[in-house]
């Protein structure tokens, strides 16, 4: 499959190349003045420079060896020597048509296949997520979906936090609560209980209470290294508990997971390095490439390997022996290129921790684990509240996720009624119905915004009904749904795709770039070209559909035409909405 501007760019190239320069010259663009032009090709203008000739010279020349096309129907030169490029309707009425097939066919849009690694989610055992693992898991699924819908090769990782102090902090806890647990009893033979002693709301509890503990006196802090440090070493009491908390954490987020529609292809903890971390320590000695410094193993870097930057050195182990989130991540980048030959290396992860990627990779690049696989760190802002500071819980403490998220699911529950929609279907309907309004609000106007900058956690803004927003575009596919489907009921059929209007004609031309932004999104990794062009279209569409009264026309090849293009728009809508992870409900 190939678009209408990659078809182009293909003639502009055999024009130059038959002019006599490179065929780089012909890309094509989409038009900067539409009202002139559908596309555009730029090219004479770095070619004069390269050929000491004349900008407009090149451009005719290039438009005589243009040929003749069944795509072209008209070229002018504009400017300093723009080709401003008009298409045939055929071309675009074929180029539309093709849409149909664009989920079957995507996989021939990119030849970039390269073996991907993507890590993203990460929220931490015993700590509740919070809104910044909603950051990560919204972008991550949607890199994960965009790449699965071209074709390319992609294993998904969520690398949970279950190996940090926060487990030594909860066992010691629970420790002092329930000393008679036979998980701290060193006497202990035989099985450990096959139930967890606290459920996941007391973690909920547990942890930030030992944690504020433990931060408020050295002795306490003290005690939970040394837990954690034991069962590292795999005391038998404290590994069977953490077990079990690990489990019962994993189950309630495993329901958050599942309320976002966010799935990986392996949750692997932290934990799951453990064993492979001394064999790479161990290369990384007697590579020389890890060196002692103040009691620790660090991996240094000369100021040529940082580019002039001052960097600390990358810690291996700590001076009492400890290893780190930076020894897990080393290991895991040798772990995930040898078992799944990752040719790249994708990280979601907070723009916080931006320092220790900068240092993961030039360590893994001075070392060679990991030849010729690119490494990417993929950073997200911060949410914050509509006081402009990181998004809090009324009480002041850190929302969860669980609870953002039935919030959202409330609030488009009370917009739908103001709305009047979805009025009397069933209880049942109408709970999907929010569930998949509240899910779009909250994806859409996370992913909208370009990853790096923060955002203001608004959900009334994110719940309208218009504007820039997951609930108007939900609402603008279900719209065509509900029109297809009168269509059926009065026995209307679709029929081949015309123009009739300059409406429908900017429509197609919208649909017929889509195939383009699912490139630009997988080339930049931002998905927020697709938001973008999912709003323009659904813009574009609720324009033509406002001129046009497709259930009362009466020539039946106009409406059948129209329908054709309501199905192509739909088409279009919800795949770019599913690469968001965004489910369209059947009405609303
Ligand atoms: N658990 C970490 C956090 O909550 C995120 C993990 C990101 N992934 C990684 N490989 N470091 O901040």
């Amino acid at each position: 499959m190939k678009s209408l501007r990659t078809q182009l760019t293909d003639i502009f190239s055999h024009a130059f190349i038959a002019a006599g320069m490179e065929g780089r010259y012909g890309t094509v663009g989409i038009s900067q003045r539409p009202e002139i032009s559908d596309f555009q090709c730029n090219g004479a203008l770095p070619a004069a420079k390269a050929f000491k000739k004349k900008p407009r010279e090149i451009a005719e020349a290039v438009i005589a060896a243009l040929g003749s096309n069944a795509l072209i129907t008209k070229t002018s030169i504009d400017g300093p020597g723009f080709i401003n490029i008009t298409v045939s309707d055929a071309a675009i009425t074929s180029a539309s048509g093709e849409l149909n097939g664009i989920d079957q066919n995507a996989n021939t849009l990119t030849a970039d296949k390269r073996m991907t690694v993507i890590d993203f989610g990460g929220p931490n055992v015993a700590k509740p997520m919070h809104v910044g693992h909603l950051r990560t898991s919204i972008i991550g699924d949607a890199l994960q979906r965009l790449m699965h819908r071209l074709g390319v090769p992609l294993v998904s990782i969520n690398h949970l936090g279950d190996w940090g102090l926060q487990m030594g902090m909860v066992i010691k806890a629970l420790s002092e609560d329930k000393p008679d647990l036979p998980y701290f009893d060193p006497k202990h033979t035989g099985a450990y209980p096959d139930t967890s002693p606290v459920t996941a709301a007391e973690l909920d509890t547990i942890y930030p209470a030992s944690a504020q503990r433990c931060k408020a006196d050295d002795a306490e802090m003290k005690k939970a290294q040394d837990i954690t440090a034991d069962l590292h070493r795999g005391n038998p009491g404290y590994r069977a508990l953490w077990r079990q908390l690990v489990d019962v954490s994993r189950a309630e987020l495993t329901r958050e997971f599942d309320a976002l529609d966010v799935h990986f292809d392996h949750w692997r903890g932290e934990s799951y390095y453990h064993d492979k971390i001394p064999a790479i320590v161990e290369q990384m000695k007697s590579s020389h490439h890890a060196v002692m410094s103040e009691g620790a193993l660090v991996i240094p870097f000369t100021e040529e390997e940082t580019g002039g930057r001052e960097l600390p050195p990358f810690m291996l182990v700590k001076s009492d022996g400890a290893f780190l989130y930076s020894t897990t991540d080393f290991t895991a980048v040798d772990s995930r290129v040898k078992e799944f030959n990752a040719e790249r290396l994708i990280y979601v992860v907070d723009k916080r921790q931006s320092l220790h990627f900068v240092q993961l990779f030039l360590a893994v690049k001075k070392t060679g684990i990991a030849p010729g696989a690119e490494l990417l760190h993929i950073p997200f802002g911060t949410v914050n509240g509509t006081d402009g500071k990181p998004f809090k819980t009324r009480a002041g403490g850190v929302m969860k996720l669980g609870d953002l998220i039935s919030q959202a699911i409330d609030k488009a529950r009370e917009k739908m009624k103001e709305a009047g929609m979805a009025a009397g279907y069933p209880e049942d309907e109408q709970k999907t119905i929010a569930h998949a309004v509240g899910i779009a609000a909250l994806k859409f106007a996370d992913l909208v915004n370009h990853r790096e900058t923060d955002y203001i956690f608004d959900l009334d803004a994110f719940m309208r009904f218009e504007g820039k927003t997951g609930p108007y575009l939900l609402y603008t596919a279900v719209r065509i749904k509900s029109i297809l489907r009168k269509a059926a009921e009065r026995g209307f059929s679709e029929a081949a795709l015309s123009v009739f209007s300059p409406g429908e004609r900017e429509l197609m031309l919208r649909l017929t770039r889509y195939p383009d932004v699912l490139v630009s999104a997988y080339e930049t990794l931002l998905p927020s070209y697709l938001c973008e062009y999912i709003h323009e279209t659904a813009q574009a569409f609720n324009m033509f559909y406002a001129n046009c009264n497709i259930i009362n026309e009466t020539d039946a090849a106009k409406r059948g035409s129209w329908l054709s293009l309501c199905r192509v728009t739909l088409t279009v809508l919800e795949s770019a909405l599913s690469v968001l992870g965004i489910s369209t409900p059947e009405r609303m």
